[in-house]
């Protein structure tokens, strides 16, 4: 039997501040405990996340949430192997938080260190809840991230494409604010499409015309703010067209993530896996229209299909600890020199992607 870990892991690249202890063995983990604190209330005047209130927002509670999700475990820090914190990338002041925090902990505690792409959290969570084997297809779609990435092992990642402007959850909350509906959007976009027709309004299915699976959103926000002034009689919008709006825009980015979901498949089913899975991470997995799609063209090609529950899904501590459990059972540590990096894609190889989004850098 593999050898078992206990790993402690710290979160605070945007506006969630997690911990958690994980315990297990690569493939073979189970969660101990897991406690996020959003800072939503914090921004909420501000339309956004503003970097210096997270950074504050995560020094002054990390160590809360640490004591807490160690007491929910029911371990102290004498139990723990290693210290698994998210190195980058993010907001570079609330990733500094988290990094500080977590080499407090390892000096004062004589334990080691390991630096955890943010990234990798998200792509591995598919083996923490589920086991999945390597390699696997996995699409993480969220505010602030989307891209295809072949997931072959703990630091083997290739990026088959990604947005080359706004992530889809940055569209759905851009065209919830120009429709005055709330925030974050997605859920109430998808609420309102509900009782929309797709079919009435035209919206673009952006880079489709273009080989490949990079994918952009940018522009369905332009055309919804153009459908919307069409529509618009005195400043006001009927209820309908608000509803077929919604319909029409989330109709076209099932499309985009659908078609390029089939191309990115495609590329992942010539490396002839065994047991081929597509799996998703990130807030707009939770989209019941987006979801039905990606499992029909799993299906259609052969693959199984998996999204791992959604408070694992969003940002919190114990993806960075179990990332941090496959790097320590690899034999990977770093030391007291290990930095805050605001930027750092996953796949070394491939080019930069580009902007920073409203909820952080996308790299
Ligand atoms: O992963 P997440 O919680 O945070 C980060 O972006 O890091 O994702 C939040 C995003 C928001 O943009 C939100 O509008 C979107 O996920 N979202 C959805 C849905 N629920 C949340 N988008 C589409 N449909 C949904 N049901
Ligand atoms: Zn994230």
């Amino acid at each position: 039997m593999a050898q078992e870990f206990t790993i402690l892991g710290l979160e605070s690249s945007c506006d969630d501040t997690g911990a958690a202890v994980v315990r297990g063995a690569p493939g073979a983990a189970q969660v101990v405990s897991s406690v996020v604190e959003g800072q939503a209330a914090l921004h909420a005047d501000f339309g956004g996340v503003v970097p210096e209130i997270a950074a504050r927002a995560h020094a002054e509670r990390m160590d809360v949430v640490v004591a807490r999700a160690l007491d929910q475990a029911g371990v102290g820090l004498g139990d723990i192997d290693a210290v698994a914190v998210t190195a980058g990338p993010g907001l570079i002041g609330g990733v500094m938080s988290g990094v500080m925090c977590a080499k407090g902990i390892a000096a004062g505690a004589g334990l080691p260190l390991v630096g955890v792409n943010h990234l990798a959290g998200h792509a591995l969570t598919p083996r923490l809840t589920d086991g999945v084997a390597y390699p696997f297809l996995m699409l993480l779609v969220s505010g602030g991230h989307c891209q295809f990435l072949l997931v072959r092992g703990v630091e083997d990642f290739t990026r088959l494409g990604g947005t080359i402007d706004d992530a889809p959850g940055e569209a759905f909350d851009k065209t919830a604010r120009l429709l005055a509906l709330s925030q974050p959007g997605g859920p109430s976009v998808e609420r309102e499409a509900l009782n929309g027709d797709a079919k009435r309004l035209r919206f673009p299915r952006p880079l489709l015309d273009r080989p490949g699976c990079d994918l952009s959103f940018s522009g369905l926000k332009t055309a919804l703010l153009r459908a919307r002034d069409e529509l618009m009689v005195d400043g006001t919008l009927k209820v309908q067209d608000r509803s077929d709006l919604c319909a029409g825009f989330q109709q076209a980015v099932v499309d985009v993530l659908v078609e390029k979901t089939r191309r990115a498949l495609a590329i992942y089913l010539a490396e002839n896996p065994a047991a081929p899975t597509l799996a998703v991470a990130g807030g707009v997995a939770a989209n019941t229209a987006i979801r039905a799609g990606l499992e029909t063209v799993s299906a259609e090609m052969g693959v199984g299909f998996m999204a791992p529950p959604l408070r694992l899904c969003t940002d919190n501590g114990a993806m960075i600890a179990y990332a941090g459990l496959e790097r320590f059972a690899a034999g990977q540590v770093d030391g007291m020199t290990l930095a805050a990096r605001p930027r750092w894609p996953l796949d070394q190889g491939a080019a930069g992607m580009l902007g920073g989004g409203r909820k952080g850098p996308k790299a």
